[in-house]
């Protein structure tokens, strides 16, 4: 069967890091929630105060960004049909590998409980032989490795443009994973382009990373002849 392995980068999902623990705006996030500040995720919404102590913050904090895009891809035609596989890889070199049966929360404050549950435990649910979610350490480059590709195509607003059908078409003859940023702000770090053996863009300004991962499955069902 033809599978489309699409490779969310970067992604800024994290639990609240300990140089930010002290600060109150932390504290009183994690006192209405009644749980330890290391087993909350951090969010620019609720953390905003906080994150400007942090490097690389403008690229963090956005678990929304990973919520919207696993009910669109979760949900969508290609993975119904059992031709898509999708990974997210997160900006501290985390791996989340997701069994496409899986039913997103629909609920925004659900999915947040759902994603601390899984780095709590590193699998949802927890004790499960055959879990839905499960988290690993793991590099891009060795995420690469795992599942047996050495290059990717990465889409990136300042690629060369190409239209989603002929990159989807691409992605299949040559068995490469297509790789989106799964952050708001920000570029690719060094080690993805390195792994990249093409970098595309599928439009003249940079979109929120769910559209482009909707435009994306969207031409891959046309290819494949799902829609
Ligand atoms: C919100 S963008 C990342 C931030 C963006 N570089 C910026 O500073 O506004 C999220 C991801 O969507 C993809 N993306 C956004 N616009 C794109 C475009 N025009 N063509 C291809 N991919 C795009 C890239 O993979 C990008 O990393």
């Amino acid at each position: 069967m033809k599978v489309i392995n699409v490779i969310i980068a970067e992604a800024s999902l994290e639990t609240i890091p300990s140089e930010v623990a002290t600060h109150p705006a932390v504290i009183s996030s994690c006192k209405l929630r009644k749980k330890h500040w290391s087993e909350v995720l951090l969010d620019t919404s609720l953390h905003y105060s906080a994150m400007k102590r942090l490097p690389n913050r403008l690229k963090r904090g956005r678990p929304d960004i990973i919520h919207t895009i696993l009910l669109e891809a979760l949900s969508s035609p290609i993975n119904l049909e059992g031709h898509l596989k999708i990974f997210i890889h997160t900006l501290n070199d985390q791996v989340i590998f997701v069994d496409p049966v899986t039913r997103i929360p629909r609920n925004y404050v659900r999915f947040v409980g759902l994603i601390e549950q899984l780095f709590k435990y590193g699998q949802v649910p927890p004790n499960d032989a055959n879990p839905l979610m499960r988290i690993v350490n793991l590099s891009f480059i060795n995420l690469l490795r795992r599942i047996d590709r050495s290059k990717v195509i990465t889409l990136s607003e300042s690629g060369k443009h190409m239209d989603c059908e002929s990159i989807c078409r691409l992605a299949l003859s040559e068995d490469l994973p297509i790789v989106i940023g799964g952050f708001p702000h920000g570029d690719f770090r060094n080690d993805i382009y390195e792994c990249s053996k093409y970098v595309f863009s599928i439009y003249g300004k940079s979109l929120d990373a769910w559209v482009v991962v909707s435009r994306i499955l969207g031409a891959c069902e046309r290819v494949l002849g799902i829609l």
